[in-house]
């Protein structure tokens, strides 16, 4: 296409800065490799008005949503592609991509969208590049645009997701990759017992605000989205902001009143509170991360939330490497939330789309099975194991159980109803957007009573505190 100065309608200066924000977060995603909720992070606190917060998330998670679509359509229309040599050029060509995501996905006006953009590309430095934004916007409003014939340039998926989706799912994978690209809903975990989900409901209904109980015990769902930190309750620490399918993970394990539970990857800590509220003043969680920044969100969480008097610690340590942390008491419940592709979360998370590679999942598979296979000796006998993951691949859960189950005599695997997904043999899958949660598998898995203890005789000695457990097999 060539380019053909025309006048546009004059867009207000936060319109037009906001464009090049997410021009600017969309280069840091897809051209720095950063993680979006990383940038987010760092980027929104910087807008005072929560609208223009509102907007720049929208625009930039629909542009990362169908960012190989919108590659293939401009491919089509622009006579050479854009350069992408330097800051500036990223800049501008991760532009175009804002202008078609306002005028395809989030409908916006099109004369305010095409305006906006058209003005932000001056703002980038690129005058002389305004009458082709302008001539290439107004063509996206105006005729069909070129569609894929490839599923996945269509559903804007890497050709390698949708293979393995295929197999693993073959009569889902249209419903799959259209959840993938659909936004979210907000799920928030009362804080029970201190706060009871329907006191929380109505508080929130008696200040305006809709919510609608989940299939987790304490989970509502907000019926518009809102700022959880605007909501009755915040300051108090009454409900955090966790997806429905993560709380079924603590339902899943059921850990009861007094138990020694683990949490092995726990954090930034949203199931860390469920299992201290499940386990009460008399119980005990030890939860572990490798990552410190992370580890400190967790203990802020604990602080500010309180979910009970239980005793608790939160540790810096590898779970997978018991000899340095382990005291050599056994555990009656131990909670696998474990590393994973991500490919149950891609609706939150679509930077997972452009960042994830096909290697990563062996990867992430020989991670999870050291990790099952360090912690699960450390059950005592008879108690229970809940791995799960937000992965849909059957590699990182129903056939990494299957592998798991064969090589580990003293487990056997525990039914779990059909709340928690459809029965894979060895586990239980959801899929995103299922009861409006996200994707997760879970498998619950017992260690047989008659195995051997862990450590006989090294409860509460000091001696053998620091000594690695015995291996199981
Ligand atoms: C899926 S996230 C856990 C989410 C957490 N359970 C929650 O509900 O908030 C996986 C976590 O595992 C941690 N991790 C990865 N390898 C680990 C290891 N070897 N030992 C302990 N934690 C690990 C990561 O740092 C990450 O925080």
């Amino acid at each position: 296409m060539s380019a053909s100065p025309t006048a546009t309608p004059a867009a207000s200066a936060t319109g037009v800065a906001l464009r090049v924000e997410a021009a600017r977060l969309l280069v840091a995603v897809l051209d720095e490799g950063r993680s979006l909720k990383a940038v987010l992070a760092e980027r929104l606190p910087g807008l005072a008005d929560p609208r223009d917060r509102g907007l720049l998330e929208a625009i930039v998670f629909a542009a990362l949503r169908h960012e190989r679509r919108y590659a293939f359509v401009l491919a089509h229309w622009l006579s050479k592609p854009l350069p992408m040599a330097s800051a500036k050029d990223r800049n501008v060509a991760r532009l175009l991509l804002v202008g078609l995501a306002q005028l395809d996905a989030l409908g916006l006006p099109p004369h305010a969208a095409v305006a906006a953009t058209v003005e932000a590309v001056k703002q980038l430095g690129r005058e002389g590049l305004a009458g082709l934004f302008n001539a290439v916007l107004r063509k996206a409003t105006r005729e069909a645009w070129p569609a894929p014939a490839a599923l996945a340039v269509s559903s804007s998926h890497p050709d390698w997701m949708l293979r393995r989706f295929a197999i693993d799912w073959p009569d889902r994978v249209e419903v799959l990759l259209a959840a993938n690209n659909s936004e979210a809903p907000l799920w928030l975990r009362a804080n029970a017992p201190r706060f009871s989900r329907a006191a929380l409901a109505e508080r929130w209904r008696a200040a305006g605000i809709a919510s609608e109980p989940g299939l987790a015990a304490d989970s509502l769902r907000l019926v518009e989205r809102a700022n959880p930190a605007t909501l009755p309750g915040f300051a108090e620490g009454a409900f955090h902001v966790q997806d429905l399918a993560a709380q079924l993970a603590v339902e899943a394990l059921d850990p009861r009143p007094g138990l020694r539970v683990l949490d092995a990857c726990a954090a930034p800590g949203g199931k860390t509170l469920g299992l201290l509220a499940a386990v009460g003043a008399t119980g005990e969680v030890l939860a572990l991360d490798v990552d410190a920044r992370r580890l400190e969100r967790l203990r802020g969480l604990v602080v500010s939330l309180k979910p009970s008097e239980a005793r608790f610690e939160a540790r810096l340590a590898d779970a997978g490497q018991p000899a340095g942390w382990h005291d050599g008491r056994g555990f009656d419940a131990i909670l696998l939330d474990a590393p994973c592709s991500a490919t149950g979360i891609i609706r939150r998370q679509p930077d997972i789309k452009v960042h994830r590679r096909e290697d990563d999942v062996a990867a992430l598979a020989a991670l999870q099975a050291g990790l099952l296979d360090a912690l699960f000796p450390l059950l005592r006998p008879g108690g229970r194991l809940l791995y799960a993951t937000c992965s849909l691949l059957r590699t990182e859960n129903d056939a990494q159980i299957a592998a798991f189950l064969g090589r580990t005599p003293a487990a056997r695997g525990l039914p779990l109803d059909a709340r928690f997904g459809f029965d894979t043999g060895h586990g239980s899958q959801r899929f995103p957007g299922e009861d409006g949660g996200d994707g997760f598998f879970y498998a619950l898995l017992e260690r047989r009573a008659e195995a051997p203890q862990v450590s006989p005789g090294a409860a509460g000695s000091s001696s053998t505190a620091r000594k690695p457990p015995p291996a199981m097999r």
